[in-house]
């Protein structure tokens, strides 16, 4: 189990914090992966005692796991498990702009078995510097005598380069990198650590790995979901600045990293750096030629009709705010040389699917009767993140009979054919690397503002029409896979997107 420690938790009153954070923390302690004293404080404005505090957060957690509807695995509620558990939940009133609540901190530091604390930052990303400098002035990240003292920050980190630079200089002024744990969920996921080690721990893939077979590489994570609840700070972001520079570029950057010298956070965290480092910067010409956006209007998703964005509850009427986004980006380095990765993700399209494809370039020759290299279908490999964990490789064979006719088979492996899934939210693992000093799931600062400089150009591109009264949105109806503009995106370098939800192996329902 990990070391003793007292965990705050700025923003308790949130909806990660009861949808994620607690029922992970829960599960790690189900899992005895927590030391038995551990303490956990929530903080935020709302009143709340430890009692009703707990109470809150049980409500929601049982009300959830009753929920036949939830798509998650996170698990049920063992009522007596619970009782122990919550016993490690407190609960302090306090605003995280003013030092009243930074002294109480002390305090619950002062009475506890451990010196050792984990500060949380699960509130909206305007706080994030206030806090980390309310804690730095009141002493509490100073580490000594074998203590230590964490910051974990959530998403969004930034708005844009400039402001994601700003907030790094921000917690860099107070703290050292060792201490702060930037998080990006999706490196919680077991397929997206898998990515490592099907490459590295296998000689069969890397050989290929490169400009010489591959030809292009597809990004994709569709949501069925819409906005849901958080119109307050979707409407804000939008796709490209909620999924891309954090969980889409960690994507391709398993993907595409050099295989690192020695596995640890330093290692691992420079070979990203270095790989979104590569991508080419976009002029804003390039940037909106090589992007296409797209608003959700109202359809059918299942049987369900479903409203369009502009009439989501929260949504600003004139909002200019993209719920799909797609592009193309060069990275520029020896290995990847020529080989576009084109990415996309969209709320409310025909499937849930995160996934990575990567399209292998022809044959040579095509020796076969009949046949030519064009007609010859590639060898695609697909690497499901989510659901129908898995990978999939496609590949050509001969269709039985006195005729030479070839057709697309499938081999594949299905994580539910060799494994248990646990039951988890994908935090824990997350979590307990923040309680033991593991940063290799964490964004190092420089990988996050790589990610934001390859993004800015499309930003700035699109405030451009924007300022000139032509903001480039189209419609997609919800339920389908993104505009016309995605498709023609990737036409034009002759190529079609891979199709999202295709069922991808033997016996995925
Ligand atoms: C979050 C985004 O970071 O990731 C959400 O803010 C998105 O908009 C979610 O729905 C997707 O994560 P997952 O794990 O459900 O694929």
């Amino acid at each position: 189990a990990a070391d003793d420690t007292t965990m705050f938790i700025f923003g308790a009153g949130g909806d990660l914090v009861k949808r994620l954070l607690i029922p992970s923390l829960y599960n790690l302690d189900r899992d005895r992966l927590i030391s038995p004293k551990m303490r956990i404080v929530g903080i935020d404005l709302a009143e709340h005692d430890d009692e009703s505090f707990r109470r809150h957060l049980k409500d929601f957690i049982a009300d959830k796991a009753a929920d036949n509807h939830s798509e998650s695995r996170e698990g049920s509620l063992d009522e007596s498990h619970w009782r122990d558990f919550e016993k490690r939940l407190h609960y302090r009133q306090g605003d995280f702009t003013d030092g009243a609540i930074y002294r109480q901190i002390d305090e619950v530091i002062a009475a506890s078995e451990s010196d050792n604390a984990l500060f949380y930052c699960a509130t909206s990303s305007r706080f994030f510097s206030d806090i980390a400098r309310q804690l730095g002035s009141a002493g509490l990240l100073e580490e000594r005598n074998g203590r230590y003292r964490r910051l974990v920050v959530e998403k969004p980190f930034g708005h844009d380069l400039e402001s994601a630079r700003e907030l790094n200089a921000d917690l860099l002024e107070v703290m050292q990198e060792e201490q702060i744990y930037r998080i990006d969920h999706f490196l919680g996921k077991e397929t997206v650590q898998n990515i490592l080690v099907a490459r590295f721990a296998n000689v069969l893939f890397e050989p290929f790995w490169n400009n010489h077979y591959i030809d292009h590489i597809q990004i994709t994570a569709a949501e069925t979901v819409g906005v849901e609840e958080r119109a307050a700070f979707y409407d804000k972001a939008g796709a490209m600045r909620d999924m891309v520079p954090n969980h889409l570029f960690q994507l391709l950057a398993m993907v595409a990293i050099e295989p690192p010298a020695a596995f640890g956070a330093d290692s691992l965290r420079s070979e990203k750096s270095k790989v979104l480092g590569a991508i080419r910067p976009w002029t804003t010409e390039e940037a909106k030629r090589y992007s296409a956006r797209g608003r959700y209007a109202k359809g059918t998703l299942g049987d369900r009709q479903v409203p369009g964005y502009l009439d989501e509850h929260g949504v600003d009427a004139e909002s200019e705010t993209e719920t799909f986004v797609a592009m193309k980006v060069m990275v520029d380095n020896w290995r990847w040389v020529d080989v576009p990765f084109y990415l996309r993700t969209g709320k409310r399209m025909s499937a849930r699917d995160t996934e990575i494809a990567i399209c292998f370039k022809p044959a040579p020759y095509a020796q076969f009767r009949n046949t030519d290299v064009e007609r010859m279908a590639s060898n695609w490999l697909i690497i499901q993140i989510q659901p129908n964990e898995g990978m999939w490789f496609d590949f050509q064979a001969k269709r039985p009979g006195p005729e030479l006719e070839m057709d697309t088979v499938k081999m594949g492996f299905a994580y539910k054919d060799f494994f248990d899934l646990p039951a988890v939210t994908g935090y824990e693992t997350l979590i307990y690397d923040c309680l033991t000093g593991d940063q290799m799931l964490f964004q190092r600062a420089d990988t996050i503002e790589n990610g934001w400089r390859a993004v800015q150009p499309f930003l700035d591109a699109w405030s451009e029409q924007s300022e000139a009264g032509e903001p480039d949105i189209e419609a997609y109806a919800a339920g389908t896979d993104g505009p016309t503009g995605a498709h023609d995106l990737i036409q034009r370098d002759g190529r079609v997107w891979h199709k999202v939800g295709e069922a991808t192996g033997p016996g995925v329902a």
